[in-house]
């Protein structure tokens, strides 16, 4: 099985990019050939300072890398070492209607965020297509703000393949249910957009900061709480406890006497155990760039022969060869 996934370099990475889609792609790969990379060209749509982006590059190598990806395992590339993509990229445009990019969530958020579109953001999802096509990629974890894309490469793929005969394989995305969405200090999805994160390799202070100004309903420290089921402290804190801690926390939160401030507490304590070892792996990756470059390179250099393979297959069927 070939698995695919990609993250964008666009900020730091936060723990609902690590439950919703790096926890899931590092279990998955290990049951295949998994293709993981950096989507520095998707970056692009929102970043303009180079100096930022090659150093948000670094940073979420470094973070993947913490986080126990094991790049013997796993090919991990930085996306514009295969521009390849892009060429894939043009070629799919035309088999893509134009009603399905109109259609697009992500677009659709971005601007009634106020951001002015331009072509590259608005074509995003074929790129993101070529992405995945390129390395016949056939399983792709995500969180759920990515199901329509991978559904949108699932319909691009077909148009080809209806077109120009049988290239493609169709892809799924692979969502857990139970981490699709982790929301935000402030109750809505957890997204670098909207400030709202709680970073993963961020100091404790900052932690802190963040973790005591999740939001919560206004029941007094006396009472039995109820609604446990909206309940953002006890919903991060089910990401980050054992099953048995987690059962714990919520008895005492519905017992009463035990207030909102005391389970953002024991939150903050055990999330901060939870990231210690690839806080520890990260600073020994810092002191070793050179290993780091010499991953990517590697990573690349295994993305271009299979991304060559496709891309002389696409050529021929549409009469470019
Ligand atoms: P952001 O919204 O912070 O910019 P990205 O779009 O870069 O995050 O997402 C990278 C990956 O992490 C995607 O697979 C995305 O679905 C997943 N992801 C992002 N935020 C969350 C979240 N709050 N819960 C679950 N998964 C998430
Ligand atoms: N669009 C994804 C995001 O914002 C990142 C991404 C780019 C991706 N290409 C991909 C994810 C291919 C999965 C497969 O999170």
């Amino acid at each position: 099985m070939r698995i695919l996934s990609g993250i964008q370099p666009s900020g730091k990475l936060h723990i609902g990019n690590y439950f919703g889609m790096m926890r899931p792609a590092l279990e998955l790969a290990q049951k295949g050939e998994a293709f993981y990379f950096i989507a520095d060209y998707h970056a692009l749509t929102s970043i303009s300072n180079p100096d930022e982006l090659r150093a948000n590059v670094l940073d979420v190598a470094l973070d993947f890398l913490a986080c126990g990806l094991d790049p013997d395992r796993t090919v991990f590339y930085r996306q514009s070492d295969v521009p390849q993509v892009t060429e894939l990229t043009w070629i799919l445009a035309n088999v893509t209607p134009l009603p399905m990019l109109e259609n697009a969530h992500s677009y659709k958020d971005k601007i009634a965020q106020g951001l002015r579109p331009n072509t590259g953001l608005f074509t995003y999802p074929v790129l993101m297509a070529a992405d995945i096509l390129i390395v016949q990629g056939e399983r792709v974890p995500v969180g759920r703000d990515q199901k329509q894309h991978v559904e949108m490469t699932r319909d691009i793929a077909g148009a080809f393949n209806r077109q120009f005969g049988e290239v493609f394989t169709i892809p799924e995305s692979d969502i857990r249910p139970d981490v699709a969405t982790l929301p935000g200090i402030d109750g809505r999805k957890m997204s670098k957009s909207y400030n709202n994160t709680i970073e993963i390799f961020g100091d404790e202070k900052a932690a802190r900061k963040k973790v005591m100004s999740v939001v919560t309903d206004s029941q007094p420290v006396e009472a039995p709480k109820t609604d446990l089921d909206k309940n953002i402290p006890l919903q991060l804190y089910k990401v980050v406890a054992t099953p048995d801690k987690a059962r714990e926390l919520q008895a005492k939160l519905a017992a009463g006497g035990f207030g909102y401030g005391d389970a953002k507490k024991e939150l903050l304590t055990t999330l901060m155990d939870y990231f210690a070892p690839f806080r520890k792996k990260r600073e020994e990756l810092v002191k070793n760039l050179d290993y780091v470059h010499e991953t990517l390179r590697k990573g690349a250099e295994r993305a271009n022969a299979v991304a060559n393979e496709t891309m002389e297959r696409v050529r021929k069927a549409v009469g470019l060869r």
